[in-house]
């Protein structure tokens, strides 16, 4: 593999670790407030964030890539409401959708197939992050003023039951 998409796939690795590490921030905010449910979807959220890291791993390693580590910055702690909680995860999954269409660039550069078309599992599976994100914001944004809606959100988002992506192992 190129050194520059190995060097790109660890950047990728680390952004993976933060969002894992900014959504176990959210939960630990939304257990604050008691809203138990919401902290469950996101428990479940960083679960994910974990195996779309595991899944570059397995990728590298396989390649003959070494996995490299970096420091991991520090996620926030509080926010302003859990309607900003869903709003910084809309905008967040924007971000890490951005990075992947980088990773994409760069394998298209360096005539990788292998590498590209490993990262359209990830081109889709932004697609389905950033429509989740933004349905529960609309739902909060519904609900800003009702309080018996709040309730009923936080009971929804408590059914999410992670299952780990096909093919990944934690
Ligand atoms: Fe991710
Ligand atoms: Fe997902």
């Amino acid at each position: 593999m190129d050194e520059k998409m190995v060097k790109a796939i660890n950047d990728q690795i680390n952004a993976e670790l933060y969002s894992s590490y900014l959504y176990f921030s959210m939960a630990a905010y939304l257990d604050s407030i008691n809203l138990k449910g919401c902290s469950h979807w996101m428990m479940a959220q960083m679960m994910e964030e974990q195996a779309h890291t595991k899944k570059f791993y397995d990728f590298l390693t396989a390649r003959g890539g070494r996995v490299e580590l970096a420091e991991i910055k520090t996620p926030p702690s509080d926010w302003e409401s859990p309607l900003a909680v869903f709003e910084n995860v809309l905008e967040h999954e924007q971000t890490v959708t951005g990075l992947i269409n980088g990773l994409v660039d760069l394998a298209l550069e360096l005539k990788d197939h292998a590498t590209n078309s490993f990262l359209q599992w990830y081109v889709d599976e932004q697609v389905e992050e950033e429509e989740t994100a933004d349905g529960i914001l609309q739902n909060f944004k519904l609900n800003v003023d009702n309080p018996g809606g709040l309730f009923m959100i936080d009971k929804e988002l408590a059914q999410r039951v992670f299952v780990p992506p096909t093919g990944v192992t934690l």
